[in-house]
């Protein structure tokens, strides 16, 4: 099968945590080849999305002393071409946020191409329907309480109503600008002003103390949970993500996560997206990360697995 990545630029990723490092190298070892691009390397010919792609060759990761080791020139690029998008069996859209407007530009090129050919991870569509944080909303009854506001009356209101609560920018990833607020705080509303921009809605939500005790990725693929992580904030740090230093220990999908993620499926389904990742605090569902979900390479870590190689056979059943 032929693949392609639509991906921030490689040189910047990180082998040994980034998931789509982790796709690549289980398609290539399946024997597959792999093609990436970029957003700005997108194009609409005669009606079609074409990309100027390139073939790379990996050299996987290997674990050393219980980490991923990544050789010094661990990816090479063989050849460049311009093609439509439609000459690959499937597409992976794994851009990082934000969701600007270069983003969704992309999702309108990635529209023209023909689902019966290719199959594009996750939908265009999809991606821009599913805001990462808003999402969640959509299943009332797994979710903690929650508020999407700009009114500072509004907020102020379902604050003081709680001990405490975390506001968080709709267009985050990694713990960006999440902030911790309480019933009283001094800099209440230049908080406020900051994180919206005096334009931008944020959401609100009760705090939930379970936080201290890990922030669990569950990963699902097309609705089903495969696998799981927990993260666990360190230090001072309130955030768990791993970006802000969390740290990350082994633990299994539980009945809880298994009764969320029946709730997403048919929703998922729906909006083509078929690899996500849900973020879950004490039993309760945060997030729903649709653009670049991450945490392949810490679950396969602790619990000797290969959840990537799951996924690309998962893809592999979908051509036939
Ligand atoms: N309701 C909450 N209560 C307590 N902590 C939270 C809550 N929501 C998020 N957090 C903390 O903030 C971090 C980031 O939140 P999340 O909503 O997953 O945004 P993102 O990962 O996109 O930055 C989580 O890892 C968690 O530690
Ligand atoms: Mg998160």
């Amino acid at each position: 099968m032929k693949f392609a990545f639509i991906i921030d630029p490689i040189a910047k990723l990180d082998p040994g945590h980034d998931t789509s490092v982790a796709l690549m190298e289980a398609a290539l070892a399946k024997g597959h080849e792999v093609w990436i691009t970029e957003i700005d390397r997108l194009s609409i010919i005669e009606g079609k999305a074409w990309a100027t792609l390139e073939l790379v060759k990996l050299e996987p990761v290997k674990l050393i002393d219980g980490l991923w080791v990544a050789a010094a020139n661990w990816y090479e690029v063989q050849e460049t071409i311009l093609q439509p998008l439609e000459e690959m069996d499937a597409v992976f859209m794994r851009v990082d946020p934000p969701v600007n407007v270069s983003y969704l530009y992309a999702t309108y090129i990635l529209d023209l191409i023909d689902p019966k050919k290719t199959l594009v991870i996750n939908s265009p569509a999809g991606l821009r329907s599913a805001n990462e944080k808003v999402y969640a909303l959509q299943f009332q009854s797994v979710i903690p309480e929650t508020i999407v506001s700009h009114d500072k009356s509004v907020i102020r209101k379902f604050v003081e109503a709680r001990e405490a609560a975390v506001l968080k920018p709709l267009g985050g990833k990694g713990g960006e600008g999440i902030l911790f607020l309480q019933k009283g705080d001094r800099n209440f509303n230049s908080l406020i002003e900051i994180s919206t921009k005096q334009a931008e809605p944020v959401m609100v939500q009760t705090y939930l103390p379970a936080a201290k005790q890990g922030d669990k990725r569950v990963i699902l693929l097309n609705g089903e949970p495969i696998g799981a992580v927990n993260r666990i904030p360190t230090g001072a740090e309130f955030r768990g993500n791993m970006a802000v230093g969390g740290r990350v220990e082994a633990t299994p999908i539980s009945d809880r996560d298994r009764e969320i993620s029946a709730k997403l499926a048919p929703k998922l389904r729906a909006d083509g997206l078929y690899f996500v990742g849900i973020d879950v605090i004490g039993g309760y569902l945060t997030e729903v990360n649709v653009t670049s979900p991450t945490g392949i390479r810490e679950i396969d870590l602790l619990n000797g697995i290969n959840l990537s190689k799951e996924v690309i056979e998962w893809l592999e059943k979908q051509q036939q």
